[in-house]
């Protein structure tokens, strides 16, 4: 392949349309690339290094820490803390946001991530990724709880990174959705997915079955229809995945479509549901959003959430356009039937 993109250039390219730019915002993605090569890496090298399996530890969402979880956030963290980029920062692995250390400039941007998501993957060598979202924040002063709880529209960039058997970045600044590809021998991004749009329909769901006596009525609804395939009301059949890796299910619907529901379940009253609106859901509403898609809770649009605390979860269901807008109006009608 000659004329490859690498993302370093394809971020200065961009950078050169905005007028204004001062070029921290592209410092940041450049520390975040890295942080991202350097978690490839230890992932990639699994046992060799002895970074498999559990902390001991637990996070403030009462979930088992994996040594990776743990090593993975540092990298994170050491990698955007000393930019000069950042007025501070949250991790699903850290009960409050982060501070920046006291000898290090302060930036005009918020970093929210999760620094290995799907985890639960990681023994047994499944698909992980990182995902990332970035907020603008009031200059000059040290953030409050109230700088970081803002609406997923008000994100300026978000991205993930799927550790597979290729490392791929996924990334949209509110202009279209491009992928990269991690060029292991030279050890750089190359843009291999330009503006990747999701097909408007789909025949293919994911979701975690084993949750189905917890699903409420729209939701078993809809699935139910999918499962009678071609002999039901679809008139067509449909196949189904799950990954247990939010990054590689969305991975999976930008690149042929689907939709993933993450819904509300009833199986514990103080938990309805299962992902994080301010690290996992918004970010990947942004990537949907800008490649076609669309993404709620089956009640409202994710992007338009008021979030109340950084670690609040959100019934998620992104993906196909159409199929989106079907699930949303059967919550409407279930409402209505109410
Ligand atoms: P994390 O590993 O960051 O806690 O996220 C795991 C999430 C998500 O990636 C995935 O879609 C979901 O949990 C899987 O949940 P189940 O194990 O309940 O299927
Ligand atoms: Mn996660
Ligand atoms: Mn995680």
């Amino acid at each position: 392949m000659t004329n490859k993109v690498t993302l370093t250039q394809f971020l200065i390219e961009q950078q050169r349309g905005l007028p204004d730019a001062s070029g921290t915002f592209t410092l940041l993605l450049n520390n975040i690339v890295t942080a991202c090569k350097q978690i490839s890496h230890k992932v990639n090298r699994g046992n060799l290094i002895g970074v498999l399996g559990s902390a001991g530890t637990e996070n403030i969402q009462g979930e088992v820490q994996k040594k990776l979880d743990v090593i993975t956030n540092e990298i994170m963290i050491n990698a955007l803390n000393w930019t000069g980029c950042l007025a501070g920062m949250a991790s699903e692995e850290d009960d409050n946001p982060i501070a920046i250390p006291e000898q290090y400039p302060r930036g005009k941007y918020l970093a929210l991530f999760d620094p290995l998501d799907g985890s639960s993957n990681i023994d047994v060598n499944l698909a992980v990724g990182t995902i990332f979202s970035i907020l603008r924040c009031r200059e000059g002063v040290e953030p409050e709880l109230e700088d970081f709880l803002r609406k997923g529209t008000e994100q300026v960039c978000a991205g993930f990174v799927l550790y597979g058997p290729s490392t791929m970045m996924v990334l949209t600044t509110g202009h279209g959705v491009n992928g990269f590809t991690l060029d292991q021998d030279i050890g750089e991004f190359i843009l291999t997915h330009s503006n990747m749009r999701i097909p408007e329909d789909t025949s293919e769901f994911a979701i975690n079955m084993s949750n189905q006596r917890f699903w409420e009525p729209p939701v078993q609804r809809y699935i139910g229809e999918c499962l009678e395939g071609k002999e039901g009301v679809r008139g067509k059949d449909f196949n189904m995945r799950w990954v247990a890796s939010l990054v590689a299910e969305v991975y999976r619907i930008l690149t042929r479509g689907g939709v993933f529901l993450y819904p509300h379940d009833l199986r514990d009253p103080s938990r309805p549901a299962k992902l994080r609106i301010m690290y996992e859901a918004n970010p990947m509403a942004f990537i949907i959003e800008q490649a076609g898609g669309a993404c709620s809770t089956g009640r409202e649009r994710i992007l338009d959430i008021k979030p109340s605390a950084v670690h609040e979860r959100v019934p998620l269901i992104l993906g196909s356009k159409n199929e989106v807008e079907r699930i949303v109006r059967y919550h409407k009608e279930d409402g209505q039937a109410q």
